[in-house]
């Protein structure tokens, strides 16, 4: 994504754009309040933050002029596929259920079609509510259940959607 996305999403301006390393540290912090098991490790996400076949897109809230980062979402790409893989997805705990996670999937969706990718595909714990019901609204459809995927051995259910 070239030009940073601006959206509003309640009443803070809501600012989309790729990673930098400066936002490591928050962005460590990001995945400590919303995972519990599961988490990247932070040499994986300065990874990603500098890798060419990958996207980590951040969300900005713009609080009395002060910018505190409140979402993630880090996309992968592979040579020859036309399939993107969203590995993770984050809303910070105190920012969840106002339409956070959509604002930063959309996103997300914009940033693999722009590098050519036709479809997007996901895993989400099938005990994950909110992911589920985040990608099921977006037209994602599912079309795997993986047996003891995660580390506590929860299945996962895998999701495509095409990008239009
Ligand atoms: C999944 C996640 C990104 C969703 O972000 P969000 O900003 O809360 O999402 P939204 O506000 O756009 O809401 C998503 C939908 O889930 C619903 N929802 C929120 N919490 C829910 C819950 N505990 N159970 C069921 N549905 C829930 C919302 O009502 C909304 O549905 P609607 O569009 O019909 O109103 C966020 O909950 C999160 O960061 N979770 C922890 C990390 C995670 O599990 N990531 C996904 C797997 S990688």
């Amino acid at each position: 994504m070239s030009a940073a996305l601006q959206q509003r999403a309640a009443t803070p301006v809501i600012t989309i754009r790729p990673a930098r390393i400066e936002d490591l540290d928050a962005l460590v912090a990001l995945e400590h309040a919303a995972f519990s098991i599961d988490r990247a490790e932070r040499r994986a996400i300065r990874h990603a933050i500098r890798s060419a076949s990958m996207t980590l897109l951040v969300a900005l809230a713009d609080d009395d002029a002060r910018e505190m980062l409140v979402g993630a979402a880090t996309l992968e790409r592979r040579k020859g596929s036309r399939n993107a893989r969203l590995s993770s997805i984050a809303v910070s705990p105190a920012r969840a259920g106002i339409g956070l996670g959509g604002l930063i999937l959309d996103a997300a969706e914009s940033d693999a079609a722009a590098h050519g990718c036709t479809h997007l595909r996901l895993e989400v714990r099938a005990d994950n509510g909110a992911g589920i019901r985040l990608y099921e609204r977006r037209g994602y459809a599912r079309f795997a259940v993986i047996a003891d995927y995660y580390e506590d051995g929860m299945e996962a259910w895998r999701y495509v959607k095409a990008l239009s």
